[in-house]
Order: structure tokens, then sequence, then C-alpha cells
């Protein structure tokens, strides 16, 4: 977890956008950090310092005159893994850069050296505006880092331009990007399948397979918070997109297979977690087949076996999973290893409670070649994900 024990400052300066910092402090402390707040004085007229001392459980700093805190601003600046501002107005990131040093926030901005995460939010004619345009490229030249803003509604109506500061969830994702900075993970290419796949027997009628999809997303998110380039391939699901990651849809295996075979080249990672449907009827109508009261006999045909079909690049370390119900799991596993030429298999029994499709939790198996067999508990499928990247990690050459 990129914040656990991690020390982070989090400015935040005056605009609408504040609520949305209070979630931020919150999540940032839940995940592990210590936080320390800096309200500006246009963003104590927002929300109350009382407020973030609640989700934080450490005191605001709001000035650079009280009492005992003397040389706040030189701890503040030099201490913190990261410093976070959110929002940051127009006018915070003008007074950072032209250097200014006239309260609390902009004093340790001045002082810090390790990295600057600024989140944006300002109206968007003001973001536009080639002064604040010109804040933000001096500001990146020095390395600060930015998320958003996005287009979306703003306090004073809708809009299509920038301006509205990004999610929370979506500032915590580039945030933990930027802390575990140096993984083995950092600037690699990791393609992850993810989802079932469906196969049509009419314009309206398909063969698929319960796959939810959330193991794969929870690898994918795993591996961009690492560093890594993801590209996921997932087939239909009912989940809102990993951040940060590049995604490509696909409906059928043979769809799948073509987007693997083309990604995988550029890959050093392969983790195929979809459940791509076998089978596929060996016609499709081009119209709807209407209705019969007897009995319907379909022909079926296998589809392609994307892993054991695949040209993969020399040193890609692939993982490939074994959705098992019932018998020697770990027998079958290790034949799928072999056969499909995986470096590692990921046991998964489709029987066991709290297992498998469409859970949020997941008991798996990791299988190494040439390795013991690694079986861990019960757990969120996010946990999982993280216990197969570190396998993945230290596979990495
Ligand atoms: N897989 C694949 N292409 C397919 C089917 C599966 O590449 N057409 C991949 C899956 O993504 C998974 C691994 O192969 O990583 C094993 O999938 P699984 O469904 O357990 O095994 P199958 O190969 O389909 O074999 P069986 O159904 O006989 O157990």
């Amino acid at each position: 977890m990129p914040f656990a024990g991690r020390h982070v400052v989090l400015g935040v300066s005056g605009g609408i956008a504040c609520y949305k910092s209070c979630t931020l402090a919150r999540r940032l402390t839940e995940d592990g950090a210590v936080v320390d707040v800096v309200l500006t004085t246009a963003a104590a007229e927002f929300v109350r310092p009382v407020t973030f001392e609640a989700l934080t459980g450490r005191p605001v700093l709001t000035s650079l005159w009280e009492r005992d805190r003397a040389l706040a601003h030189i701890g503040l600046a030099k201490r913190p893994d990261l410093v976070i501002l959110a929002p940051a107005t127009a006018h915070l990131l003008a007074r950072a850069a032209m250097g200014m040093a006239d309260d609390l926030l902009t004093a340790l901005l001045l002082a810090r050296s390790g990295p600057v995460l600024a989140a944006p939010a300002m109206n968007d004619a003001m973001y536009a505006h080639p002064a604040t345009q010109a804040n933000l490229k001096t500001l990146a030249a020095r390395g600060w880092h930015f998320v958003g803003p996005e287009a979306g509604p703003l306090a004073e109506g809708p809009s299509e331009q920038p301006g509205r500061m990004s999610e929370p969830e979506t500032i915590l994702a580039t945030a933990g990007r930027l802390l575990v900075a140096g993984g083995r993970l950092q600037g690699k290419t990791v393609v992850v399948t993810a989802g079932p796949t469906r196969e049509h027997l009419d314009p309206v009628r398909v063969l698929t397979n319960p796959s939810s999809g959330r193991m794969g997303y929870a690898l994918a998110a795993a591996a961009y918070a690492r560093g890594a380039d993801v590209l996921l391939v997932t087939g239909p699901t009912g989940l809102a997109l990993p951040l940060g990651v590049t995604t490509h849809r696909v409906e059928t295996t043979a769809e799948m297979q073509r987007a693997v075979q083309s990604l995988v080249k550029q890959a050093q990672v392969l983790i195929m977690a979809a459940a791509p449907a076998d089978y596929r009827p060996t016609t499709s109508a081009a119209t709807k087949r209407p209705r019969s009261n007897g009995k319907v006999t379909l022909e079926l045909e296998a589809t392609p076996d994307i892993l054991a079909t695949l040209a993969r690049p020399k040193d890609c370390v692939v993982v490939g999973f074994a959705l098992e119900a019932g018998g020697d799991g770990v027998a079958n596993a290790r034949k799928k290893l072999q056969d499909k030429l995986l470096d590692f298999v990921i046991l998964n029994d489709a029987l066991e409670p709290g297992a498998g499709f469409e859970v949020a939790t997941n008991r798996v198996t990791i299988i190494e070649k040439g390795g013991e067999p690694i079986a861990l508990p019960l757990l969120s499928k996010r946990d999982v994900a993280e216990q197969i990247l570190d396998a993945v990690e230290r596979a990495l050459t």
C-alpha cells in the first residue's frame, strides 16, 4: 500500500472543491498516511479546520504566526514524502509560480524540494487564461506533477472545458503512483485481460460465463499504482474502468486474441485473468432466430486458446489463471502451466465459498514454474492482486 506509514501534507486553497478535500484527507488517513493539512485563509472559509482535524486525527495548520509553531513551514517542506495541493486554485498556482511566501502554504512550497502534486480547480475561463497556463508551465518545468482539471459541471454551471478538480480517487491513484516510484514494475508495460467474452448465436443471444472482471481490474489498478503502463483488454463487464489504464474493449474470444497478440509485443508482463468463452456456435445467425418450442441443437466449435497460441516476446513474464471446479486443482493447474508455457499459474477453485466469479474476494494458490505452490488465505481481490504482483516483481529481471 503506497500510503502506509508515509507522511503527506495536504495543502488546501480556497475553492468550492474544498469539500472533496475532506474525502481525500479521510482516504489518505484510512490508507495509513500521516496527513498534515495546511489551509489557506480562504480555504478555512469553506471548511473549518476542525473538520480536517476530525478526519486526520492531527492538528491543522493555517498560519505562519501560530504560537509554538515557528519554522513549521520548514519542517513541513522537508519531512513529507509528498505534498498534495487540492484544490490548487489559480491564485495559489500564481503565488507558487512567483515564489511568493506570504502564508504558511506558499512558504512551505518555496522551501520544498521533494515531490508536489497539484490538483487544479477553478473556473474554466480562469484555467484557460494565458496567465494560469504560463504558471502551470513554470511549475511543471520545476518538477511539479499535476492531476486534472477535468471537464464537467462547475459551481457556476455546466462546462465542457477543463476546470473541475479531479475526484479524490483519481488524485489518490496519481499520488500513490508517485510514492511507489522505484519498484520493479515502474515503467514496465503490463497487459492484463479481464472479464468474460461473448459469442453470438444471433444478434441478441450470446454464450458467455459469469466472470465479473473484478480480478483483472484489480490487477490492472494495482499494476498502475506500482508505476506500470497498463494496457487492459476487457470483455464486457459492468465495472468502472480503472484509472490511468489504457483500455481496449473486446467482445469475442477471437477479438481478445487479436488484441492480446498485438499488445503483448510491447509488454514485459502479460496477465491473463480473463475467462474467455471456450466455445462458439459454428454459425451465427444474422437476424434473430425465432423462438420455437421444440428442442434446439447448437453446433459449437472451440474458440482459439489465446495463451496456447501466443507468440510472446522473450523475457515476458506470463501469468495465467486456472479455474478449477473440484478434482486435483494443483495438478490440473501445473498442467496448464506447462501446456500454455506460463511462468505463473494462479489456481482458483470455482466451488470454494468466497472465491471465483462474481465475488469481491478470492482464495488462490500461486504456482511458479519450478516452485512450490503458495496457498493464500481468503483475501480481497485487490490484496490478491498485490500478492500476484509481488511474485511477478520477484521474477522480473
Ligand atoms: N485462456 C485462454 N484462451 C482461452 C481460454 C482460456 O488464453 N480460449 C486462458 C485464461 O485466461 C486463463 C488460462 O487460459 O489464464 C486457463 O483458463 P481456464 O479456463 O482455467 O482453462 P482452459 O484452458 O479453458 O481449460 P479447461 O476449461 O479445460 O479447464
